[in-house]
């Protein structure tokens, strides 16, 4: 017989020896879930778990009845999930956990919406957002922001990330608590907003800093290929053309259809001082230069048929406030876009730039085929010279054929979403808009339907202080000049400073003067309003820096109807 053992008073011992030993333990959701590439008929579902398991997702279109699942089955703390075999447009419910468990489910949060058709034409919206990775009140605001605005009118489809993420060296731990927190980041706001992104030089310092701790120059010698990084880790792009564009096979660069647009993502941080990976060409002054993701890039563009067109990347190539964007600078990443990425873009009729870097808020007018610095921009560089408001009768219209078939794109530097910048004015000739203050916060929405896409800058403070439209439409040619339209007159002409337009406007109409030049650009929106029947005289000033030497169009718009003077400007 054995002897009895009495384990009593050893019980609390084994247990916490047990406790120990076990190969079991509670999982836990270290990070997200969030929701990556997606689109019409798939997404990626990822999460973070503190210990190793299998992955399994359940999904479906009714919460609490999600009956079908995807798995992976190599065990991971860095889940990744593929749901294919979805209905595009569709929303759908989903949980994460393992083959065992579900860690997170029959929740309201927990769905996503897939991307439209590529061949359905529905309104998309998107929310970009640059530089907000501070975890601070400023990031927090513009979330606040956004979702107030939401809440008015229709939430975004996807939220596009512009770089400088996570601050200020982009390590694993800021992201964690600067962008997937809940308090000050989007950590709510991921299990059902997908995101896509392009990395910012902050997002690369865990990798590569700029600078030791001297201060002096590091030299860079990671090989784009293999890159890795806290950053790099967390994205799942659509790298293989899944959804649409050339295969990049590098989460570095990539693109994706979504509806009616075809996005491109650049990075600007590629290449440094180490001539073999600069890919950006910011060692070469060459326009000439090439790189392997300037090959893809023109492989990219010649291949898509979408309709819109919109390429993002963080270091802006325009600037009116930051003059190390300038030639002979320190910003040569900025400039080396400029040089390098822009006549690509424009060849393929590229139609919204989007960068972040400086902190504040700038959108230019519809531009074209500028590549030096500011003090070299002209008129000739104006496709539209005007605000690009709709309400002003000023929307830009990127022509699908005619002289001007594909010509012109706006660039907006957002690069306000959690700190700004007040050590100058904003002062460039290709800038129609900007704003920068040490408390000025904000974000952009990007609203495309059909032939028509809208921009608006959101405060962290409610406002809408810019708009912008712009839109698709076919070349209707430059009328000849019809009879004498109601005394419509130019005096004098030839111009050497001023000039004045005379009309008669015999019944109520809206009145709106324009000068144009002979291919049909907008350089200048000279008068907007409401006339009653009588004799009107409208000045014009030709000595702004616009109206270089040479022959232009006025052209007057009275309620519809359309007539054009030539004139002649001479210095
Ligand atoms: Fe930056």
């Amino acid at each position: 017989m054995m002897k009895k053992i009495y384990l009593y008073p050893l019980l609390p011992f084994l247990i916490l020896t047990a406790s120990f030993l076990s190969p079991v333990q509670a999982q836990n959701i270290l990070r997200g879930p969030y929701l990556q590439s997606q689109g019409p008929h798939s997404i990626i579902v990822r999460w973070r778990t503190d210990s190793l398991t299998d992955s399994r997702v359940y999904y479906g279109n009714t919460l609490g009845a999600m009956t079908l699942h995807a798995d992976s089955t190599t065990p991971t703390t860095e889940h990744r999930v593929l749901v294919s075999g979805l209905t595009p447009l569709t929303e759908y419910y989903y949980s994460v956990g393992s083959s065992s468990q579900v860690l997170r489910g029959n929740d309201s949060l927990l769905y996503f919406k897939t991307a439209p058709d590529s061949n359905s034409h529905v309104p998309v919206r998107f929310w970009v957002i640059g530089d907000f990775g501070h975890g601070n009140q400023g990031e927090a605001d513009v979330r606040e922001a956004y979702l107030r605005y939401a809440e008015k009118t229709k939430p975004a489809d996807m939220q596009i990330w512009l770089g400088d993420n996570a601050y200020s060296d982009g390590t694993d731990a800021e992201f964690q608590n600067k962008v997937f927190d809940t308090i000050y980041g989007y950590g709510k706001l991921f299990t059902h907003l997908p995101f896509a992104s392009t990395s910012g030089n902050h997002d690369y310092n865990s990798i590569c800093p700029w600078q030791d701790s001297n201060g002096l120059p590091v030299l860079c010698n990671q090989d784009p290929n293999t890159q890795t990084g806290p950053y790099l880790n967390l994205i799942d792009p659509p790298t293989q053309g899944e959804l649409g564009g050339v295969p990049s096979n590098l989460k570095l660069f990539y693109s994706m259809d979504y509806g009616d647009i075809h996005f491109i993502v650049l990075n600007s941080e590629l290449g440094s001082y180490n001539a073999a990976y600069n890919w950006t060409g910011v060692l070469n002054t060459s326009q000439s230069f090439t790189s392997p993701m300037l090959d893809w890039l023109k492989a990219d563009l010649a291949a898509t048929t979408k309709k819109w067109k919109i390429a993002i990347w963080h270091q802006c190539p325009y600037s009116g406030q930051d003059n190390f964007t300038e030639e002979n600078s320190v910003q040569i990443f900025c400039t080396a876009t400029r040089h390098h990425f822009n006549p690509i873009l424009e060849q393929y009729g590229v139609d919204l730039v989007m960068n972040g870097h400086d902190h504040n808020y700038q959108r230019s007018y519809l531009i074209n085929g500028h590549y030096g610095g500011k003090s070299s921009f002209t008129a000739a560089n104006l496709i539209n010279g005007t605000s690009g408001k709709d309400s002003l009768g000023e929307a830009y219209i990127k022509y699908t054929d005619g002289p001007l078939a594909g010509k012109g794109a706006v660039y907006v530097v957002e690069g306000n979403s959690s700190e700004g910048n007040s050590y100058s004015p904003i002062d460039h000739p290709a800038i129609y808009y900007g704003q920068a203050c040490n408390t000025c916060f904000g974000s952009l929405i990007v609203d495309v339907n059909g032939d028509r896409l809208d921009a608006y800058y959101l405060t962290s403070t409610d406002s809408i202080l810019d708009q912008f439209t712009i839109k698709k439409e076919a070349w209707t040619g430059i009328a000849e000049e019809q009879a004498e339209f109601d005394h419509f007159y130019v005096y004098p002409n030839p111009i050497h400073h001023q000039t004045a337009v005379g009309y008669q406007v015999l019944k109520p109409c809206d009145v709106k003067i324009d000068v144009l030049d002979l291919e049909g650009r907008v350089v200048s929106a000279s008068y907007s309003g409401t006339r009653q029947p009588g004799d009107y005289q409208e000045k014009i000033d030709f000595s702004k820096p616009q109206f270089a030497e040479g022959t232009y169009l006025i052209r007057l718009n009275c309620g519809g109807v359309v007539k054009y003077r030539k004139v002649m400007k001479m210095e």
